[in-house]
């Protein structure tokens, strides 16, 4: 048995995961998978009706559950809120208080998507790459940070700082996940300019010398964001610090043609995870039954595998989108001329059909 905590968030962050409780249902059902829900808040709608993005409840409940699942969080009705009431504070607040410092963001080319992606079919065809992006330090945490007046005007702080050890957890995890994929770790860093970055190179270096069987290169971001557009079946894994993680990661889902299409996960030292999306909460659309719920169905299948130990019900779910796709189905953002266009509700529906036969 186990138990999983439902964070639905906000904008398509509701319909999304409820697709995702769909399929869960039906592997309870049909494959006496165990595993019980718990509802939770976050975000804008935590802040709407307990005044803050992360209630100590939610944290609380977390840490009984074996597992999270996420929709989105935002909005723009929550912009004007001062920041440490908006709910991308309760997102980066669940990361900080679990520890949940591996962000794992896989970038997968579906074949029969290949014709939705921006690049030439020849450039992404067959792309399968990993971006462990470190969650939980860096410049999204670092002190000081804020912004005051000095000489007078005004002056905006922030840090980019990292523990040798923070570096080493995560080029752990990065390195643990190469072997069981093709044995290449790319670290991605600015150790031309920053002496932060010179440290995680050499961190890197030496968490290297644990994993003979993987080889490491090194490459400074701006390079690697043009070799991701130039050449991205190159990468096999990629490991980089939180902020270049968040930026390379949007650029990586992009490749592949739907950023609706991509789990992640983010792990604690025990793969303790909490698995979203890689996709935002989409306001402009939510509510209109055209979001794509399959990278939350996905995340499902992520957490199946990574936390859970129940990688045959993952294997399931990844097949069961294979075929809906095979069958020409897709939502509105993966469609092109001649595919039958669905909304989220159908596309889960879908899904589970073939789950079921
Ligand atoms: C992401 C998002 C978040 C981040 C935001 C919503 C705080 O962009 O998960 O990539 O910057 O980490
Ligand atoms: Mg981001």
């Amino acid at each position: 048995m186990s138990k999983v905590l439902i964070l639905p968030g906000d904008g398509i962050g509701t319909e999304i995961v409820a697709q995702a409780v769909k399929v869960i249902d039906s592997l309870n059902s049909n494959h006496s998978m165990g595993m019980t829900l718990e509802d939770g808040l976050i975000g804008g709608i935590a802040y709407d009706e307990t005044g803050t993005p992360l209630p100590d409840e939610t944290i609380k409940v977390a840490k009984e559950c074996d597992s999270i699942l996420l929709g989105a969080v935002g909005g723009p009705k929550w912009e004007p809120l001062e920041r440490a009431l908006r709910p991308e504070r309760g997102l980066l607040g669940i990361r900080s208080e679990l520890e949940l410092f591996s962000n794992l963001r896989p970038a997968i080319l579906y074949p029969q998507l290949a014709n939705a992606s921006s690049l030439k079919t020849e450039i992404v065809s067959g792309l399968d790459l990993m971006i462990v992006r470190e969650l939980v330090g860096g410049i999204y945490f670092g002190e000081p940070r804020g912004v005051e007046i000095k000489d007078g005007e005004r002056f905006g702080i922030n840090s980019a700082t990292y523990y040798e050890s923070e570096i080493a957890r995560i080029g752990h995890s990065a390195f643990q996940i190469a072997q069981k994929r093709g044995k290449r770790v790319c670290s991605v860093d600015k150790a031309n300019v920053l002496e932060v970055c010179e440290l995680w190179r050499e961190v890197m270096e030496e968490v290297s010398k644990d994993y003979p069987d993987v080889s490491l290169s090194h490459m400074y971001v701006d390079n690697a964001a043009m070799q991701l557009v130039r050449d991205p079946k190159q990468f096999d894994v990629m490991v980089t610090s939180n902020l270049f993680g968040d930026v390379l990661s949007d650029c990586a889902a992009m490749l592949t043609g739907s950023i609706g299409m991509l789990p992640s996960a983010s792990l604690d030292q025990n793969n303790f995870g909490m698995y979203e999306p890689i996709h935002g909460s989409a306001p402009d659309i939510s509510g209109k039954d055209i979001a794509n719920p399959l990278a939350t169905i996905l995340s499902v299948s992520m957490m199946l595998r990574y936390s859970l130990n129940q990688g045959e019900l993952a294997d399931k779910i990844n097949s069961a989108v294979s075929k809906v796709l095979d069958k020409g189905y897709r939502t509105k953002d993966i469609a092109s001329d001649g595919d039958k266009v669905v909304g989220t509700e159908q596309m889960g529906d879908l899904v589970i059909e073939e789950l079921e036969t």
